[in-house]
Parts: C-alpha cells; sequence; structure tokens
C-alpha cells in the first residue's frame, strides 16, 4: 500500500508551536508520509520554533515582508501553495487555527480538491471583529474543512450548532502536547537574565501583547496599565518579551519603555518561554496560547481583551476577562498582586486543553478517515 501524503501547513509562532508535535507524530506512524509546508508568514519567530523542535520544512514560501497586510499575506500564500501542492502531491491537508495563512491554506487545498484537516477547530466569539480577523478565518475554515479536530467539547458543540459537514472529533489541544516535551524543573535558560530573575522574592508578571483588534487606542490603554502596575508595585518585577510587529513595538517604545521593574526582551524560544511561565507569577496577555498554557501550569491569567473564545479555563477560574481599560487592568492586577487569597483562588492547575495526547487522536484520526485504522475515542476533558 502507498504511504499516505500528510502535509501540514503553518506560518506563524503559534502554529508552529502547535503543529511541530503533530508533524513528528505523524512521521512515526507507519504508512504515512509526513510533509511540512511553511508560509513563513512570521520570519524568525517561525524559525525559532523550528529550531526548538529540530524540524526542517519540505516547502519554504518565505512571504513575510514588513507591515504586511491582510491581502498581502492570504494572495501570496495562495500564489505559492499551488506550486507545493503540485510538486508534494498531498493526499490530505492539515492547517490550525485562524491565522491568515490558515485560511488560504484551506482555501488552496480546496481548489486543488485535497481533503482537509482542521486542527484546534470549533473556536468561537460569535463577534466577526473580535479577534480580527480571526474569527472570519476560522468559520471560513470550518465550512471547507473535512475533518475537524477540536480541543474540547464545547468547541465540537459551536461547529454541532453550525451545522458544518465532515467529522467531527474531539482531541484536546497540542499544544498540551509541546507543553509535556518543553517545561523542565531544572531547565536553564539560554537567555541569562532569565536565570536570575528574583522569582521566589518578587512576584514575576509575565506578559504579552500583539493583537490586531487591540492596535491604537486598546493598546495604548494595556501599555499604561503595565506602566502602572510596575510603577506602584515595589515587589513585582514586569517581563515583557515584545511581539516583532513593528506597531506593537512602536507602542512599547511610546508608552513603556524606561518605566521601573520592567524587562522588555526580545521574542523568546517557545521552550524558554513555557519554562519562564512555568516560574512566573502572574500572566497578562492577549495571546490564544497562552490562555490554553498558564491554566496547566497553575498559573493564572488575566486576559487583554473584551472577549475569549477559550471560555473553558474562565470557567474553571483560572482565568479572567481584563478588558482593555487602564483602571480595569489595574484594579485586577492589583488584587492579584495584594490578596493571598484572590491569588490562591486562581492559582491552581486545571486542564481544560487537554492530556498530551491530542497529536495520537488526530494521526489516528487521518488513518481513519483513510480506512486505515480505528475510529480514535474522543478526549472526554
Ligand atoms: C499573526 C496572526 C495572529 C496570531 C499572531 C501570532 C493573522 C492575520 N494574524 O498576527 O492570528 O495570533 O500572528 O503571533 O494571521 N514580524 C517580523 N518577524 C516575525 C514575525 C512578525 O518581523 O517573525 C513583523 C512583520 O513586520 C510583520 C508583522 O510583524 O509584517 C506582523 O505579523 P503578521 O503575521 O502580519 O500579524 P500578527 O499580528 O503577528
Ligand atoms: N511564545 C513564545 N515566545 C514568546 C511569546 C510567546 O514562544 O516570546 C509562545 C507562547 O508560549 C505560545 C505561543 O507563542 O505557545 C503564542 O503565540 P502568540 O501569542 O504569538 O499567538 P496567539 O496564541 O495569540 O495566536
Amino acid at each position: 500500500m502507498d504511504k499516505l501524503r500528510i502535509m501540514s501547513v503553518f506560518g506563524t509562532r503559534p502554529e508552529a508551536i502547535k503543529m511541530c508535535p503533530l508533524v513528528r507524530e505523524l512521521a512515526a506512524r507507519e504508512g504515512v508520509e509526513s510533509l511540512c509546508c511553511v508560509t513563513a508568514q512570521h520570519r524568525q519567530m517561525l524559525d525559532s520554533v523550528l529550531e526548538v523542535f529540530s524540524l526542517k520544512p519540505d516547502w519554504d514560501l518565505d512571504i513575510m515582508t514588513p507591515r504586511q497586510t491582510l491581502s498581502t499575506i492570504t494572495s501570496k500564500c495562495l500564489t505559492g501553495m499551488d506550486e507545493a501542492i503540485d510538486t508534494l502531491k498531498p493526499d490530505m491537508i492539515l492547517v490550525h487555527g485562524d491565522t491568515s495563512t490558515t485560511f488560504a491554506g484551506a482555501l488552496s487545498a480546496f481548489y486543488h480538491q485535497v481533503p482537509i484537516g482542521h486542527v484546534e477547530a470549533g473556536l468561537r466569539t460569535y463577534d466577526k471583529y473580535s479577534p480580527f480577523p480571526e474569527e472570519m478565518n476560522r468559520k471560513l475554515v470550518s465550512s471547507l474543512a473535512d475533518l475537524h479536530f477540536c480541543p474540547t467539547a464545547n468547541n465540537r458543540g459551536n461547529l454541532l450548532r453550525e451545522g458544518v459537514t465532515g467529522s467531527i472529533f474531539v482531541t484536546g489541544n497540542t499544544v498540551i502536547d509541546a507543553l509535556k516535551t518543553t517545561v523542565r524543573e531544572d531547565y536553564r535558560f539560554s537567555t541569562d537574565e532569565l536565570n536570575h530573575l528574583p522569582y521566589s522574592e518578587k512576584k514575576i508578571l509575565l506578559v504579552t501583547c500583539h493583537r490586531r483588534e487591540n492596535y491604537g487606542e486598546p493598546m495604548r490603554n494595556i501599555m499604561l496599565a503595565l506602566r502602572q502596575l510596575a510603577e506602584e508595585n515595589r515587589d513585582v518585577e514586569l517581563v515583557y518579551p515584545v511581539h516583532l510587529s513593528p506597531v506593537v513595538r512602536e507602542a512599547v517604545d511610546r508608552y513603556l519603555r524606561g518605566a521601573p521593574r520592567v524587562h522588555l526582551i526580545d521574542p523568546l524560544p517557545a521552550d524558554e518561554m513555557h519554562n519562564l511561565m512555568a516560574r512566573c507569577y502572574l500572566v497578562l496577555t492577549d495571546s490564544g496560547g497562552l490562555q490554553e498554557e498558564a491554566p496547566a501550569l497553575g498559573k493564572p491569567v488575566l486576559v487583554l481583551r473584551r472577549e475569549t473564545e477559550r471560555p473553558e479555563a474562565v470557567e474553571a477560574g483560572t482565568v479572567k476577562l481584563a478588558g482593555v481599560v487602564q483602571d480595569d487592568i489595574v484594579t485586577m492586577a492589583q488584587r492579584l498582586i495584594q490578596d493571598r487569597n484572590a491569588y490562591a483562588a486562581m492559582a491552581h492547575a486545571v486542564n481544560p486543553y487537554g492530556d498530551g495526547q491530542a497529536c495520537r487522536r488526530i494521526a489516528d484520526a487521518v488513518l481513519w478517515h483513510f480506512q486505515r485504522g480505528e475510529r480514535p475515542a474522543d478526549y472526554q476533558g
């Protein structure tokens, strides 16, 4: 029997962190040739993840330009994917989540009539413009996909209500598989500054912020809130690996740089980031991935957004929506910094997003689709 050619397509940092373990899992399966096509929507931040997971792509579209627009990302991906698909001839294409790479990868697969598996399917806010453009990207991909790999039962419920066609699996999120390979108690950071942070004497606040819907006024408010928190709390150190987006870097330079107790550093390799998260006190972020990782590590999260498509950890009590108003963010963070009971109520490890077996379930489901194995049992949460 010919080997199945399963091609994973991704381009940004979070997609890479969540897809590299799956590319590996597929490569370990007899009867599968695991192919990897990167768009490089992100260049340096993608390459950093590929290095951590020792993965060499089979195809690289190398599309990134500074201050790229949504249209240029999408059109460059579409054009580049034609040649990748014609040359690599995949039997199935796997895309992840909700980025422009994801949408263009799925659309291209559809144009070539290649079956599509959507990893991290079914997340929704039901607000077309928030997150922008991700909410619409993932809805469009749900219409195109044949196999939907939902992290949680709640995500499956969203797809069932929308009446999507194809097969739906509840698998857990592959980010938990990734975390299991990166976090270690005896970890030493190659960014030496992180080895010397006062983890026991002070409260380390880990921050990230990059979302397009936060550009402008919301990002200004967030930066000013972070500045106020650092200025008013001597027992706090704020560590912020700043995204390479020039829009984000300008906001950071304008409103946050120079504040006391603030460490502005370059984006961290995934293993460094995961281990820093495991040692920090509190996470403030607008990132999707951090909302999944931090709860698994027992770290409270304040989400710097108005909504979230990840309600599971909010329900479990480890994540709270802080919004994008300066006073609200400061008040909620101050409470967690000063009130031990409020902190303890949130700082307990819960794992609504997976058990580290998501990649195994997804690989099983792919083989099942081609009648080469049993249908995997759903992740029960
Ligand atoms: C993208 C995704 C978003 C995801 C985020 C993860 C879309 C529309 N957005 O947003 O869903 O949450 O990635 O980080 O797909 N840059 C570099 N080097 C890099 C990466 C980025 O220089 O390695 C700069 C470039 O100038 C680029 C800009 O950052 O133009 C913005 O990157 P882009 O991928 O367009 O959007 P993000 O906001 O990062
Ligand atoms: N991350 C990283 N280095 C950093 C910041 C984040 O490796 O300096 C990881 C983080 O642990 C998570 C992922 O990147 O796994 C989240 O990516 P991002 O916040 O860029 O995108 P989102 O999840 O919001 O789509």
